[in-house]
């Protein structure tokens, strides 16, 4: 599926993932800036951080218990549509999201 990232200064990255990525690790590969899954995707630091445009909230779904859990420790605000990247995988359903990046 085709991913765009929108940067807070407004500059979009848009790349092809491979289904069963995630989020994280595509926008690691395409030099999305601010988005550093430090933690490699284990759900233990909140640094690859999004908003998804809400549009594709309803298929993205809602974050897991623990997501949950650290979402409450990211760096920028927490907002409704607030998501760990890592814990998006890409599947042919999503092609065409657009995920926001927040300032940190
Ligand atoms: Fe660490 Fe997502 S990469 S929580």
């Amino acid at each position: 599926p085709k991913v765009t990232w929108i940067l807070a200064d407004g500059r979009e990255i848009s790349a092809q993932v491979a289904i069963g990525h995630n989020l994280m690790e595509a926008a690691v590969a395409n030099n999305v800036p601010n988005v550093i899954g430090e933690c490699g995707g284990c759900l233990s630091c909140a640094t690859c951080h999004v908003y998804v445009e809400p549009d594709w909230v309803a298929k993205t779904g809602k974050p897991g218990e623990m997501e949950d859990d650290m979402l409450e420790i990211t760096t920028a605000e927490r907002k409704a549509t607030s998501r760990l990247s890592c814990q998006i995988v890409a599947t042919e359903e999503l092609d065409g999201i657009v995920l926001r990046v927040p300032q940190i």
